[in-house]
């Protein structure tokens, strides 16, 4: 069996992750082990780190090894809060207006990632299995190819794959995309995602659709496919069942609200969703509360402070509006919950809301489904903009985020869904979130780089 090295950015540090990538990958990394390589400002040490050689720390784990590219903090911040933040983020999310282009925001994104791939071409075994994750590290594949590395490479993209129009924002797309057809696989969340990869390569007359459903671009050949991302289910269920976190009172129907304070998440739009649902339905005043977790995210990138401005504004604006001396309509927290605590709001909650304006997945969706309690669940409402949608959104109720007034009517419609119906759309999701789960994810997507790697070795014998 070759061993599997995943590179991201970010590593797990503590008991809290945050963001679906770390929670994904080390639910995967758990089972099968490996070696997980990562970035890290030097200002930040990792507990238990040794050295390891030239620019790099490691932590030896149990299940599996950690290592960690360590570089200048200057340069960390163009390249994470700058290029990947402030221009790819944006960009994937359709954000344009909040694009912030600087050369020197791309230099370092280029230099970070030539860096990286020197502390992972020292680790690197012949036959490992390489498996790198997520926008920081487009440029990854040409910078290994660039050090000798000849292992098969695989990329997964977590967020969504920007549009054939909006790409050209980007200063320097040719070499995005020559940086792409550096691997050997390009995983994608949804087919929405790869018809617009297919669209983007489109327009570049070094394209090429060849037969077998694999792309040609210069002279490399790849493949772009897509492999929803999943949840650990099964762990994640029973730790909802078994968690002792209550939401208080308990006679009260809850909704609940989840995520990083990302401005792509839509909070804004779903709290003016939720003024409207207690201004038009009047019974429900004194009898629903929401309870919103938005954990602090990318504070140093401006759109992340403004956005946390406008939240406290209009949180602050309905519960002025509607809260009475027992009575608090939001209850807004501006922090990350523990992931057993979490777990059992959801199954206590009546309403989940995943409500984002553009989103890869969206892993909250999977997690509320997987925590609810099948004899009287709690109903789902889901955008249309979340990669989830694709595999739920049969089965969810469906808020258009840019419609307030559909969106209040939707979250009243899911407080009044009878029993029958919940547990109906919830069956029909669970079996969806239980068998298209992590390890589904994380062996489809490895057993189809195996079998790039497979055919490729196979070429090069005749
Ligand atoms: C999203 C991204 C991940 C990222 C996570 C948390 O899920 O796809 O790559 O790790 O957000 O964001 P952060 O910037 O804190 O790593």
């Amino acid at each position: 069996m070759s061993r599997l090295v995943v590179v991201s950015n970010r590593m797990p540090l503590g008991s809290n992750p945050s963001g679906g990538l770390v929670v994904a990958l080390q639910d995967a990394m758990e089972k099968g082990g490996g070696l997980w390589i990562g970035v890290q400002p030097d200002a930040d040490v990792l507990e238990g780190a040794e050295p390891a050689g030239e620019n790099a720390v490691s932590v030896p784990g149990a299940n599996f090894d950690r290592v960690a590219a360590v570089v200048p903090a200057s340069a960390y911040d163009d390249y994470y809060l700058g290029y990947a933040n402030s221009v790819l983020w944006p960009l994937c999310h359709g954000r344009m207006e909040l694009i912030e282009q600087r050369p020197h925001y791309r230099a370092a994104y280029e230099a970070i990632n030539s860096r990286l791939a020197k502390v992972v071409a020292r680790f690197l075994r012949p036959d490992d299995i390489l498996w790198v994750h997520d926008y920081h590290h487009l440029p990854l594949a040409a910078a290994l190819r660039a050090e000798g590395v000849q292992n098969a490479i695989g990329f997964f993209l977590h967020i969504p794959f920007p549009t054939a129009a909006n790409i050209h924002a980007v200063t320097g797309v040719e070499d995005v995309m020559s940086w792409i057809s550096q691997y050997d696989l390009v995983g994608l969340q949804t087919q929405r995602d790869v018809s617009s990869a297919m669209d983007v390569f489109r327009q570049f007359p070094d394209s090429q659709f060849l037969m077998d459903g694999s792309l040609r671009f210069r002279n490399r050949t790849f493949e772009i496919k897509s492999f929803p991302i999943g949840i650990d289910a099964a762990a994640f269920r029973d730790i909802a069942a078994r968690s002792r976190a209550r939401l208080a009172p308990r006679a009260r129907r809850w909704i609940i609200g989840a995520e990083r304070l990302d401005y792509s998440k839509g909070l804004p739009h779903r709290l003016r969703a939720f003024g409207k649902l207690l201004e038009t339905e009047i019974d429900l005043q004194g009898a629903v509360s929401f309870l919103q977790i938005a954990s602090p995210t990318r504070e140093d990138v401006q759109a992340y402070r403004e956005i946390r401005e406008e939240l406290e504004q209009l949180s602050g604006a309905v519960n002025g509006r509607f809260s009475d001396i027992n009575y608090t309509p939001i209850q807004y927290l501006n922090r990350g919950v523990p992931r057993d605590r979490l777990a059992g709001l959801f199954r206590q909650a009546d309403v989940g809301l995943v409500t984002p304006l553009a989103d890869g997945m969206n892993l909250v969706a999977k997690e509320y489904v997987a925590a609810q309690d099948a004899e009287d669940p709690g109903v789902l409402v889901l955008s249309g903009f979340a990669g989830a949608h694709e595999q739920l959104g049969q089965h969810a109720l469906i808020a258009n985020p840019y419609d307030i007034e559909q969106m209040a009517r939707t979250i009243a419609a899911a407080l009044l869904m009878p029993l029958e119906e919940r547990i109906e759309r919830h069956q029909a999701m669970l079996r969806i979130v239980m068998e298209q789960d992590v390890a589904w994810w994380s062996e489809s997507f490895l057993n189809a780089l195996e079998a790039k790697r497979l055919g490729s070795e196979f070429l090069s014998i005749l």
